[in-house]
C-alpha cells in the first residue's frame, strides 16, 4: 500500500477536483504523507482516515502477504474508505498458475472480495525491468544474438525456457498511471482488470524491440535443446536468478502470461508503452558496453 513515502495509502481529493497540471498551483495539490506498517492495524487506519479511495499496493514480504494486506482491508473498513484498489497478478484468481506469488494474490483477492468494500483488482503483467535483471539483453545488443550464452561477461541467459512464451510485459509507469486515474475517477466496482502492455512477445519481439531501440540488429535464435540450470550455473549465472528465470519463463511456455489488453489506454487516455519503448528508456545501459567496445576497436585500429 505504497503511494507516498511511508503512508501506503494513496489519499484522495474529493470528486470533481482534478489534478491540476504539472507545475500547477493549485493550493491542495501537495499530497498529504501519513506513516502507515501493514503489520500495525492501528497506523493503518489512522493513515485511511478521511479518504474516499485507497489503493494497497501488494507488499514484498512473501508469506506474510495475506496478513499484512487483510490489516489494511480491515483498517480501510474501520475507517470507512469508499472504494479499494488492489494490485494482483495476471491470472492470479486460477488455483493451476505456477507463479510462486500467485496464492497469495488469489487469497488476497478474495479477503478483499469479502471486505465488503466495494474494490477493484489490477492484475499487472509482468513488468519490463524483470527482463533487464533476467535475460542478457546487453550480450545480445552486442552479440547481435538474444539467446546466447557469454563465458565472459558472467551473465549466462537462462532465456530458453521462455523463449516460444509470449509475455505481455506493462511498464510500472503505466501500472501507476491505470491507479492514479482509478483513484481520481473512481469507477469499475467488482471488475478484475487486466493491466497489460500492448501486444505480448515472446523472445523474438524482445530481439525485434531492442533492435528499434538501440539500432543494432539483433535476432533470436533458438537453442536446439533446453539447457539445464547447471548449465547456466557452470556459465556463472547466480542460482537465485536461475530459480527465478526458470520460473517465470516456465509460465510464459505454458501461455500464463499471454494477456495484453486495452486497460491502459481506456483507463489513461494514452496508449500503453511498447517493449520497444522501454528499451530506449535504457538505451545507454543496453548499448554501454557495446559503444566503449566500439570505442576501442576504433583507437585499436587506427
Ligand atoms: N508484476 C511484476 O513483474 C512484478 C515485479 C516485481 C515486483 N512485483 C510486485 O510488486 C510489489 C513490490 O515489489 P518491489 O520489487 O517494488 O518491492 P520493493 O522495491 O522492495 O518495495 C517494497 C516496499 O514495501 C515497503 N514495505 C515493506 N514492508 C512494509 C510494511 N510492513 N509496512 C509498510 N510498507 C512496507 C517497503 O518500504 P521501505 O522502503 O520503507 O522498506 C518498500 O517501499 C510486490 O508485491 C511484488 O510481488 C511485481
Amino acid at each position: 500500500m505504497r503511494a507516498t513515502d511511508r503512508s501506503r495509502s494513496a489519499l484522495h481529493q474529493p470528486p470533481g477536483r482534478r489534478l491540476p497540471p504539472p507545475g500547477g498551483s493549485q493550493p491542495w495539490s501537495r499530497p498529504r504523507v501519513r506513516a502507515a506498517d501493514f503489520d500495525d492495524r492501528e497506523s493503518l487506519t489512522r493513515a485511511f482516515d478521511g479518504a474516499e479511495r485507497a489503493l494497497v499496493i501488494s507488499t514484498d514480504a512473501l508469506g506474510r502477504r495475506v496478513q499484512q494486506h487483510g490489516n489494511a482491508f480491515d483498517a480501510a473498513v474501520r475507517a470507512g474508505v469508499g472504494q479499494l484498489l488492489y494490485t494482483s497478478l495476471a491470472r492470479a484468481g486460477e488455483s493451476g498458475n505456477p507463479l510462486v506469488p500467485a496464492p497469495e494474490h488469489r487469497a488476497t483477492e478474495r479477503l478483499l472480495a469479502r471486505s465488503g468494500v466495494p474494490f477493484t483488482v489490477l492484475r499487472n503483467n509482468i513488468y519490463p525491468d524483470v527482463l533487464l535483471e533476467l535475460a542478457s539483453l546487453r550480450e545480445a545488443v552486442k552479440t547481435g544474438v538474444l539467446g546466447s550464452i557469454s563465458g565472459t561477461s558472467g551473465e549466462g541467459d537462462i532465456g530458453y525456457l521462455g523463449c516460444i512464451g509470449y509475455v505481455g510485459y506493462v511498464a510500472r509507469e503505466d501500472c501507476a498511471a491505470v491507479r492514479a486515474a482509478l483513484l481520481a475517477e473512481g469507477g469499475h466496482t467488482g471488475e478484475y482488470l487486466d493491466v497489460t502492455g500492448p501486444v505480448a512477445v515472446n523472445y523474438a519481439g524482445i530481439a525485434d524491440a531492442l533492435t528499434q531501440a538501440t539500432g543494432r540488429p539483433v535476432r533470436f535464435e533458438a537453442r536446439p535443446e533446453p539447457e539445464s540450470a547447471a548449465a547456466y550455473a557452470a556459465r556463472g549465472a547466480e542460482p537465485e536468478r536461475i530459480a527465478m528465470a526458470a520460473q517465470l519463463w516456465a509460465a510464459a511456455r505454458e501461455g500464463w502470461l499471454d494477456i495484453a489488453t486495452h486497460a491502459v489506454e481506456r483507463l489513461t487516455g494514452r496508449p500503453a508503452t511498447t517493449l520497444a519503448e522501454f528499451f530506449a528508456r535504457h538505451r545507454e545501459a543496453l548499448l554501454g558496453q557495446v559503444e566503449s567496445d566500439d570505442d576501442v576497436d576504433r583507437s585499436g585500429s587506427a
